[in-house]
């Protein structure tokens, strides 16, 4: 199968192309690098330093089987402070991609989408029928495009599944998280266990939550990697599938920490501060649909995340840690 990634220089996109790889695709990337590394990409890929706006070119007369779509500007913050730079990448640049797969009859496409689609709900787990009502500027831009998905799907024989990622984490393939301005959770507390940042602050411990910090539905890099592959041969002609991926177990943050402690058997240094805005109280997924219509079983628990990050992070990873 001949694919192009569309930001595989990226964190999750550059261990989806090492599997591609391995299971014997022939994998082109398209990544401008812009948050991206181009030594991320793997010997066997083909790298072409680009635009996603300039994907036409890229699609041309090039017989892809399937794209999967990874590039995006993804802090939640930064898109709240900044939301036209959203809107520009995340939606504007995929119009040009899907305007380009129409063109030249790619068949398939699968989307990186967030759990950030659905914003604050009350009630867990959350379905891909929970209402959609995203409260940042980034979910909104994913919520766009899997709307604009689905119109190509019901315009075109277009095959395409959305992936919504929980919490992503953890490391595989040789590759893992290496973003130069880090906001996530396990990455930052290993940071401060190794001695790059002084410690890991916690964004309160008020929560109504049992212990006071909110609750996430972690999943491992390399179970996601796996259910693109499994999305790719998953998608019929004409249907926009939309799967939720995540373990469908909450962990609080002090439950993290305690992993991380337990795994690197190093203490972590932590201090609580007040709540970053923005942040939902908890966060789990149903990942029913995905195991039913893909096929997908999560094989990896928090401790191997934490184990697999750390064996990345303190051997791979370099670099400035980010300011806090
Ligand atoms: N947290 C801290 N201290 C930190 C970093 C994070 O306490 O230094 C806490 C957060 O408050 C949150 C949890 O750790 O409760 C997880 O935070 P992350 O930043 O690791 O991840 P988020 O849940 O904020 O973000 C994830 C995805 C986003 C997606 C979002 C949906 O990374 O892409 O879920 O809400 F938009």
């Amino acid at each position: 199968m001949k694919t192009l990634v569309v930001g595989g220089a990226g964190y999750i996109g550059s261990v989806v192309t090492r599997l591609l790889l391995d299971q014997g695709n022939e994998v082109v990337v398209l990544d401008n690098c812009s948050t991206g590394h181009a030594d991320s990409v793997p010997e066997g890929a083909q790298l072409i330093q680009r635009d996603i706006t300039e994907s036409d070119g890229v699609l041309a007369g090039a017989g892809f089987d399937a794209v999967l779509h990874f590039a995006a500007r993804s802090l939640v913050g930064e898109s709240v402070e900044h939301p036209s730079k959203y809107w520009h990448t995340n939606v504007i640049g995929t119009r040009a991609l899907l305007d380009a797969i129409t063109e030249h009859q790619v068949p398939k496409l699968v989307f990186s989408s967030t759990a950030a689609v659905y914003g604050e709900p009350d009630v867990m787990p959350i379905t891909e029928e929970t209402p959609a009502r995203p409260t940042n500027t980034y979910g909104a831009t994913k919520l766009a495009v899997d709307m604009m998905i689905t119109g190509e799907c019901v315009a075109t024989p277009l095959a395409a599944v959305s992936l919504r990622y929980f919490n992503v984490a953890g490391a595989a393939l040789g590759a893992g998280e290496r973003h130069t301005v880090e906001t996530h959770l396990i990455p930052i507390a290993l940071d401060a266990v190794i001695g790059r940042r002084d410690k890991l602050t916690i964004y309160g411990d008020d929560w109504p939550t049992p212990d006071g910090t909110p609750i996430r539905d972690y999943v491992h890099v390399l179970d996601l990697a796996r259910a693109h592959v499994l999305a790719i041969e998953a998608a019929q002609p004409g249907e926009h599938l939309i799967c939720n991926l995540g373990n469908g177990d909450g962990y609080s943050v002090r439950d993290v920490i305690a992993a991380i402690e337990q795994v690197t058997e190093l203490p972590l240094p932590v201090t609580v501060g007040p709540r970053r805005a923005g942040d939902p109280r908890s966060l789990v997924a149903s990942a029913d649909r995905a195991r039913d219509r893909l096929g997908w079983r999560p094989e990896f628990d928090l401790q191997t995340m934490v184990r697999d990050a750390w064996d990345f992070r303190r051997t791979t990873a370099t670099g400035p840690a980010a300011a806090e």
